[in-house]
């Protein structure tokens, strides 16, 4: 049994803390409950993990605890998962929260890592910090040009995770996550608020001109390559994770409309600063190394999110 610190339980945290429970280890979880993300759908997520002996919760900012580093003690790896998350938010006064969190905290985090002596540390980074490049797919090897404030604090914080990998005896590996959705999806996110105004009858917000793309990425395809990024991933190489196809949102607002059977009225509004025109991942890498082959169609994965909003 391997003591497991895990950092942020988000969407990602329900499924992986169940997995590691199961798997027979001790999870260590730590959490803000920062109020971007509703305090009760964080609770249903970990009521389980909760009634397991082998789970601990810490409610607490990275950036804040003083005894991080007793907390992670005898942990054999970090999942870091946490951040201020967002891309439109991010402008303006409250980049301030964007930089605690996601740059100083990532950085508090690593020094308590090295000092408890955490052997390896996994850390979830984001697509967003390719920004608008003239070519896709987007591979792991490109010049890296943000486009959101956002952006520039998970690759600020990515830059640090490899930094401190390199300078001391802590084995780090990032993956670059596009666009996740699925059940417990971020509520800010856009299937998120199409599905509930449909559920409630509400016109959808469209950003845009509604041709933007995005490589969406199911859940379930990604618990996997986070378990198996602990053993296969390489030490200080990044791995981009998506699900292998490039999808308008107009595309996505006819899948929703097959898969709930009802009307997506549309309400037009501005581009939004910070959005990315077009994502889509090179995974050649995380196929080679960590085996990953996303699986889960649109329609599916809509259907599978489109209930969990309706229950
Ligand atoms: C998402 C997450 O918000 C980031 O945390 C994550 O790091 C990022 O993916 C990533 O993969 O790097 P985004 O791609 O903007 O960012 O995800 P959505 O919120 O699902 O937006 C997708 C598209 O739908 C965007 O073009 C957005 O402008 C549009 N949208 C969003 C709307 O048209 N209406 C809405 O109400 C919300």
């Amino acid at each position: 049994m391997a003591k497991i610190g895990f950092i942020g339980l988000g969407i990602m945290g329900k499924p992986m803390a169940k997995n590691l429970l199961k798997a027979g280890h001790e999870v260590v979880g730590i959490d803000g409950y920062v109020p971007f993300y509703p305090r009760e759908m964080k609770e249903r997520n970990l009521a389980k993990a909760k009634a397991s002996k082998n789970f601990t919760l810490h409610e607490t900012l990275i950036e804040k605890t003083e005894d991080l580093e007793s907390i992670l003690k005898g942990a054999s790896a970090i999942y870091h998962l946490a951040a201020q998350a967002g891309v439109r938010a991010s402008w303006g006064h409250d980049f301030a929260g964007y930089v605690e969190h996601n740059v100083l905290g990532t950085q508090r985090l690593l020094e308590a890592a090295v000092n408890a002596k955490v052997p390896r540390l996994i850390y979830a980074s984001s697509s967003s910090v390719y920004g608008d490049v003239n070519e896709l797919p987007l591979r792991e090897s490109m010049a890296l040009s943000p486009v959101s404030p956002y952006g520039v604090t998970k690759l600020a914080a990515e830059h640090l995770v490899h930094l401190y990998g390199k300078a001391n005896d802590l084995s780090v590996t990032s993956l670059r996550f596009f666009t996740v959705y699925g059940p417990r999806q971020r509520p800010d996110m856009a299937f998120h608020r199409f599905l509930k105004a449909v559920r409630d009858g509400q016109a959808i917000t469209l950003y845009g001109d509604g041709e933007q793309t995005r490589d969406f990425t199911f859940i379930a395809d990604l618990v996997d390559v986070l378990q198996c990024a602990l053993i296969q991933g390489k030490p200080g190489l990044v791995y981009n994770v998506g699900g292998g196809q490039r999808i308008s949102v107009l595309k996505v607002l006819e899948t929703i409309a097959t898969v709930t059977g009802r009307e997506v009225r549309i309400d037009r509004q501005e581009g939004q600063k910070g959005d990315m025109r077009d994502t889509l991942a090179d995974t050649a890498q995380a196929a080679r190394d960590l085996g990953f082959v996303p699986k889960t169609p649109l329609a599916t994965g809509l259907k599978a999110e489109w209930e969990w909003i309706c229950s």
